[in-house]
């Protein structure tokens, strides 16, 4: 009890509050942000609290949750959890999670949260620590997961899957996958003699251009922050990068129609036949391999991002599962995240949609190795991936990077001004 009154009280509410202040002085007209006003929850009540609890997340596109929720009903009659499910959208999640948390929602009790929100929706005092009585055991799990669930040092989320880009090819025209950026442009005949497009990933203005934005610019040698969280964009080396996609965008080597592309779009052409190289999460190879429309069913070779001399960087995915301080029945909340980062539920992940999975040792399991040949691929991206910057201003500092990116690809700026745009534009955004 002592504990965990004093943890509630001292710093994280102190800190939140002011955060919140400073959150909505800086974020104008930012995504979600405004409002102002809201303060964090009772981190110390309904701990023991238990009964049906409301699990929310962004479009089941591979059909793990269902089956997945209907196994934990079927054992917890009396603690059911029912599945309200979101878009597709990342941007659409976040702004909708932000609202119910404002509205102290109590029925918003666990939520799927992207790697890039836990340092926001912890300093605002929204995610239930875990620590003391809630502690979790995150033993076995990647570290990368780990860092990505924690803010100032608690944890704030039960690891739930990762996630790395990787460059899905058609190795039926293309016998031997491009390393570098430049090699893969010079591939671009092969998509023309072929009457396709030749490369997209996520070019729509929302969180997926930052994390593709992101990725040009680190597999350049660039750097969007430094290893102390500072703003450190505006360099040659990501001019150079960025400068990469603008240049593909201009020349046709990115097709016109990609500049709307979120992941669905991307993989829906890339699987109807219309993409030579494309790149996206590991969820796609499972649907891109078993889906009776799918196109490029055994036509389909994974490789990792291309860079500038060799493999590029992707950006470090993935999402966990956090508990809301307004929950009611945090008891029963915390055996979902425990449910979640079990081994079985782990192997569910893999297995039926091809997720990343957090639990390190799957990655080397010789039997899932054989029948899901991506996940070599995917454990080279995950360990040389790059976080996002770690901020609770993160939704005015995506907004810098995804406006200037966007600007760029679409020549309404020179990519030496998006850079340095984008760099100050994080700078008024909150970031160091
Ligand atoms: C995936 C990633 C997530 C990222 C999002 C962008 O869901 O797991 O981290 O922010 O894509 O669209």
């Amino acid at each position: 009890m002592r504990n965990t009154k004093s943890a509630r009280i001292v710093p994280p509410l102190a800190v939140a509050s002011v955060l919140a202040m400073a959150l909505s002085a800086c974020g104008g007209g930012g995504n979600g942000g405004g409002g102002g006003g809201q303060d964090g929850g009772d981190a110390a009540a309904n701990l023991d609290g238990r009964g049906p609890i409301t699990y929310v997340q962004g479009k089941d596109n591979s059909n793990v949750v269902r089956p997945l929720i209907e196994k934990w009903n079927a054992a917890h009659p009396d603690e059911k959890v029912t599945f309200k499910e979101q878009t597709d959208e990342a941007d659409q999640q976040h702004d909708d999670l932000v609202q119910n948390f404002q509205a102290k929602n109590a029925n918003y009790d666990v939520m799927s949260v992207d790697v890039v929100w836990t340092a926001e929706f912890a300093a605002k005092g929204w995610l239930q620590p875990l620590k003391d009585k809630m502690a979790l055991d995150t033993n076995g799990v990647l570290d990368a997961v780990v860092d990505s669930a924690t803010y100032n040092g608690t944890l704030y989320a039960a690891p739930q899957h990762s996630d790395g880009g990787m460059l899905y090819y058609r190795k039926d025209l293309v016998p031997t996958p491009p390393k570098t950026w430049d090699e893969m442009m010079s591939m671009c005949s092969i998509a023309k003699q072929n009457n396709m497009g030749c490369y997209a990933g996520q070019h729509s203005k929302y969180e997926g251009l930052t994390v593709n934005a992101s990725e040009a610019i680190n597999s350049f040698g660039g750097k969007i922050v430094d290893d102390a969280g500072k703003t450190t964009v505006n360099s040659p080396e990501a001019k150079e990068g960025l400068g990469k996609l603008a240049e593909a965008y201009k020349d046709g080597n990115i097709p016109t129609e990609a500049i709307t592309f979120t992941e669905e779009e991307g993989r829906n052409a890339f699987q109807s036949g219309k993409l030579l190289f494309h790149r996206n999460w590991p969820y796609v190879y499972k649907l891109a391999t078993t889906e009776g429309s799918s196109k490029v069913k055994d036509k389909l070779g994974l490789a990792p991002l291309p860079g500038k001399d060799g493999p590029g960087a992707s950006s470090l995915g993935g999402h966990n599962v956090g508990m809301s301080v307004y929950s009611k029945h945090k008891a029963t909340a915390l055996d979902f995240l425990k449910f979640i980062i079990s081994e079985e539920t782990q192997r569910w992940y893999v297995t039926q949609g091809s997720l990343a999975p957090a639990l390190e040792k799957l990655y080397d399991d010789p039997e899932l190795v054989k029948k899901l040949p991506y996940l070599t691929v995917l454990k080279t991206s995950i360990e040389n991936a790059v976080p996002r910057p770690v901020t609770p201003f993160y939704p005015g500092v995506t907004k810098a990077i995804q406006d200037n990116a966007y600007a760029a690809m679409k020549g309404e700026k020179t990519v030496d001004a998006a850079v340095s745009d984008m760099q100050s534009a994080m700078e008024a955004a909150g970031a160091k």
